[in-house]
């Protein structure tokens, strides 16, 4: 228990509020653990799943109106709306408070209350910061035991007025006398995800699932913390953390964000298809970066586990996922084998002949619809990882070299390549886009602009947290990571993936730890610096000098395409926005125009 004042008020004022039958602590026991697989089989939530096969794991199907974060049903709600920002939903925050109040009146009737105190980061990092959610779901409980540190050692860690952020959560489903309770309450009509920047408050309303509910990961550890990370100098950036190491064993680390389902976990778990080179995991999703005292940015995954898209992952894909994944999971929303196991799309060649698809009906082949859902989530802990770094809980982080941008362009965009300096590399991070619509030949497709991955998770103005960027990079004595903009996804004229992607990915991070080391060759271009054509491994790959001239080609007139498109985009911030950023952006146009005789 605690003898925080502050916790223990709110847990009483909420308690009011939302009127549970009872209010369970937990401690983030074993046993506490498997008294929630009990609650949630006994309720038909879950099952669990085929003890030969699958040891410990368990099988949960949504409702399937709750499959999803639901980004037009999360707010930020600052006190004035353009310290939200154009790229997020805003609600007077005294207007919200009064709908709020109103869902969570009386919200949890009939249900318990669970108090989950927990730490994102190893407990007692400097880098690393605690939350407390109220939630009326065991299925939360079950995750966020595996998601985050939770317990009795968060609260000792607290003690008597340690700082934490309040995350309330409900399913927004009371059972109120004579209401039958279903498998996955849920309230999809009233579902709100909020957040308060100023008074670093969660509060969400109608949903279950995944982000939504597990409020350590993308309400704290991204919205809120971002705020947190501006006001007081660091960074928490929707990132992936790897450990590299070559082959005369010296180490390096690189943090690397990409827009949702562009393969942050397997960039994360990758077999480098390199001889000699090794890549192991420090964290998938998350990277929190605090400036130590030698100047340079140490980084902790605050995650204590993976919640990864189920689909797609298989031994060709994400050996090492799949192997993480032997024991102890939650699965939600995939597909169940008639020998009691899981599957979903593309984990084998060949689909089962049988399978209960996500929604609990049967499924074959035949059948023409997905058998998992394609959000179909696995939760399973870090630690199980066969290729977690062995320091991926060390409390003082690990120092980070690089950080690599990157999006989903068919077009313009080349394999690789390193920003000037951190100010370029933050123009780059900024412009990270995906093409939403297929190109015609010559031209750029319709792109949605994801800056820094973080256009869902951004808890203030995009342009001041630009401004954040540049800010950090001018921190006296910083010792800066290297930045990086790479693109798997380009595609040639006959609109086929022209890099191989996964374990090859690696090829690119040798050339990225050469350059820390100062030995990789580059050229200068407009676009900052680019490896020479023999800079970089191809060997064993079926690439000709053509495709890699095309890979590694400066598009002086797809970029200048694109300039007017990125300055309309920089126009809708307005004044907030940096005139640093402006300023790069012309650069580049008077450099790619003084490059235009020499390329024709
Ligand atoms: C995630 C996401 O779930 O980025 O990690 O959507
Ligand atoms: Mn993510």
């Amino acid at each position: 228990m605690t003898k925080h004042k502050k916790l223990q008020d709110w847990v009483n004022q909420m308690t009011a509020l939302c009127q549970p039958a009872q209010v369970v602590w937990c401690d983030g026991s074993e046993r506490e653990y498997s008294a929630m697989w009990d609650i949630l089989i006994k309720s038909g939530t879950a099952k669990k799943l085929n003890e030969s096969k699958r040891p410990n794991s368990y099988l949960v199907r949504s409702d399937p109106n709750d499959v999803a974060r639901v980004e037009d049903r999360t707010f930020i709600c600052s006190q004035k709306k353009e310290d939200a920002g154009p790229t997020n939903n805003w609600m007077d925050p005294a207007q919200m408070r009064t709908t709020l109040n109103g869902l969570f009146k009386g919200c949890m009737q009939g249900r318990t209350m669970y108090v989950i105190p927990f730490s994102m980061g190893p407990i007692g990092s400097p880098i690393a910061h605690i939350g407390v959610e109220l939630t009326d779901s065991p299925y939360v409980v079950t995750n966020m035991h595996i998601m985050a540190r939770v317990g009795q050692a968060v609260l000792d860690f607290l003690g008597t007025d340690g700082e934490f952020v309040p995350c309330m959560h409900s399913t927004g489903m009371p059972l109120t006398a004579g209401t039958k309770d279903v498998a996955w309450p849920c309230n999809p009509a009233n579902t709100y995800i909020v957040h308060y920047p100023e008074t670093r408050e969660i509060w969400s309303f109608g949903s279950g699932y995944g982000g939504n509910a597990l409020l350590g990961k993308k309400c704290l550890a991204l919205r809120i913390a971002s705020v947190m990370a501006r006001d007081q100098g660091w960074l928490a950036e929707h990132m992936l953390i790897l450990k590299i190491t070559n082959p005369q064993g010296k180490v390096r680390y690189i943090a690397g964000a990409f827009p949702s389902a562009c393969g942050k976990t397997n960039l994360a778990m990758l077999t480098p298809s390199i001889p000699g080179w090794k890549v192991e995991t420090v964290g998938d999703d998350i990277c929190w970066m605090k400036f130590g005292a030698d100047g340079q940015l140490y980084a902790i995954n605050p995650e204590a586990g993976f919640f990864g898209v189920a689909p797609g992952t298989s031994l060709d894909s994400n050996a090492n996922a799949i192997k993480t994944l032997y024991a102890n999971c939650i699965f939600t929303n995939v597909a169940e084998t008639d020998d009691g196991d899981v599957w979903w799309e593309d984990m084998s060649k060949e689909p089962p002949a049988h399978l209960i698809d996500w929604k609990g009906k049967d499924w074959t082949p035949a059948s023409g619809t997905p058998a998992a859902h394609p959000n179909a989530r696995f939760t399973v802990a870090a630690r199980q990882c066969p290729v977690v770094a062995s320091e991926w809980e060390d409390l003082k982080g690990v120092p980070i070299s690089a950080i690599l941008f990157g999006g989903r362009r068919a077009t313009v965009v080349p394999l690789v390549n390193e920003a000037r300096d951190w100010l370029q590399g933050t123009f780059f991070g900024s412009i990270v886009s995906s093409e939403k619509t297929a190109a015609a030949t010559g031209k750029i497709g319709e792109l949605r602009r994801d800056p820094m991955a973080m256009l869902p998770f951004c808890g203030y103005n995009m342009a001041s947290y630009w401004q954040h960027w540049i800010n950090i990079g001018k921190k006296q004595g910083a010792r800066l990571p290297r930045v990086f903009y790479v693109n798997w996804f380009r595609k040639n004229d006959a609109g086929k993936f022209m890099w191989p992607g996964f374990g090859d990915n690696s090829r690119v991070l040798k050339w990225v730890f050469e350059r820390c080391e100062g030995t990789g060759a580059a050229v200068e271009t407009p676009i900052g610096m680019l490896p020479t054509m023999d800079a970089l491994d191809f060997s064993g790959l079926n690439l000709d000098k053509a495709a890699i001239a095309l890979l590694l080609r400066v598009e002086v007139d797809g970029w200048l395409q694109e300039i007017p498109m990125i300055r309309e985009y920089y126009k809708s911030f307005g004044d907030r926005m940096p005139a640093e950023l402006m300023s790069e952006l012309d650069q580049l146009e008077s450099k790619l125009r003084a490059a235009k005789p020499a390329a024709a």
